[in-house]
């Protein structure tokens, strides 16, 4: 019987990032997922998921974004990092995780400008939802790089194989690395050298912190699509900056909370792989890894943008909620049988945007009702 390493050779074929070896190029990308209790801790539903998604077939497994700060997140239901006491918790997703075969890695963030709990705070008082960040002093910005270290240490001591640092969405990281949003006259702002200092610093302290045999990945906003947002053909030097840094992996992403929702951008990210033009110039520039992630919807798919060398990591994250079974479906040749993610369906991004856990209109009933108990147990 054919395998999926016959099927998809590259797609099941090994790979190193950093000193880790990959089992194939499925990574599951960050998904909030809302499953956190209101004070960041463990429930049972959230170890349930990672241990399912850790079992799917998946190389690996970007758990989504983790707090570095006590009081600044995006959302309560976030799991937090700042604190040694959150290391046992770390802990039992990790293991959750890695159980079931896939390597685990962690997504650290400050949301910055999106920090709506506590009030936003960014690298100028560029207005965002009506209101105004406070701008950082460079005193706090040193707290900030210490925060993602301190973080990242703990990520590293509750057994995870690599960490992330979450330079997308617009959050903290995105925002200094924006002209839009980054009007600074100071060290940290001005030329693109300026504007890439704090991402650089927070890179290197977290380096120092979790040492050298550690891989440390990004989330890389290659355009806000926004105007005067960051956008190509900034995104080489960048990701050339980022690589020298020592990052791991790149992990492409496009837009931020004030452009997801614009008509235009609507469209494009409706169509299928539609990242991947964009990785592919972020690949041009690096030697490092390059994921992609966006309507992946399938393994031919994913098959091409390897053998097209867009990139070399697919990311998968409402495709894998909407299918655990992605990887085993496209290897077992049933990949017509993968649960659709719905083109114009947000039922998960409605869900954790009103504070609550996510789940997916392509699940059957049961499985959503059955989620919904344990999510309210
Ligand atoms: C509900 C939801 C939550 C997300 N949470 C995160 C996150 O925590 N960190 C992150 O970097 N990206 C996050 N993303 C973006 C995804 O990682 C991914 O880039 C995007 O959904 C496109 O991939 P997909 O089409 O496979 O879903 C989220 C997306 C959705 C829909």
């Amino acid at each position: 019987m054919a395998t999926g390493q016959d099927r998809y050779p590259k797609l099941f074929s090994p790979i190193q990032v950093g000193n880790r070896e990959l089992a194939n190029r499925l990574i599951m990308a960050p998904l909030y997922t809302g499953y956190a209790t209101m004070d960041g801790r463990l429930s049972p539903y959230l170890v349930e998921h990672y241990k399912c998604m850790g079992a799917s077939g998946l190389a690996m497994v970007v758990v989504e974004s983790v707090a570095v700060t006590a009081a600044d997140m995006g959302s309560l239901r976030t799991i937090r990092a700042h604190d040694d006491e959150h290391v046992e918790d770390l802990a039992q997703i990790a293991k959750a995780v890695k159980e079931g075969g896939a390597l685990a890695c962690c997504q650290l963030n400050h949301p910055g400008r999106f920090a709506l709990l506590s009030g936003p705070v960014g690298p100028s008082p560029v207005e965002v939802s009506g209101m105004v960040p406070r701008e950082l002093p460079e005193e706090e910005i040193q707290e900030l790089v210490q925060a993602y270290a301190a973080s990242a240490r703990r990520v590293k001591e509750a057994g995870f194989d690599m960490v992330e640092l979450h330079g997308g969405t617009g959050y903290l990281l995105a925002s200094f690395v924006s002209p839009r949003t980054n009007q600074r006259t100071d060290a940290y702002g001005g030329s693109l050298e300026g504007r890439l200092r704090f991402p650089l610093e927070v890179l290197a302290a977290t380096q120092e912190a979790v040492g050298k045999d550690f891989p440390v990945g990004y989330r890389f906003l290659v355009n806000e699509w926004l105007p005067g947002g960051f956008e190509p053909p900034e995104d080489q030097p960048v990701a050339q900056a980022l690589e020298k840094g020592g990052v791991a992996y790149l992990s492409i992403m496009g837009g931020t909370y004030e452009s997801f929702f614009l008509p235009e951008v609507i469209e494009r990210v409706s169509q299928d792989g539609h990242m991947s033009d964009q990785a592919a110039r972020v690949k041009q520039a690096v030697s490092i890894p390059v994921m992609t992630a966006g309507r992946i919807t399938g393994p031919g798919l994913a098959e091409n943008i390897l053998a097209e060398h867009q990139a070399d990591l697919i990311g998968l994250a409402r495709m894998v909620l909407a299918d655990p079974d992605w990887v085993r479906k496209a290897q077992e040749g049933k990949e017509g049988e993968i649960l659709e993610c719905r083109v114009g369906c947000d039922v998960c991004v409605t869900q954790v945007m009103s504070g609550q856990g996510v789940v997916c209109a392509a699940w059957p009933k049961e499985r959503r009702s059955e989620v919904k108990e344990k999510l309210e147990a």
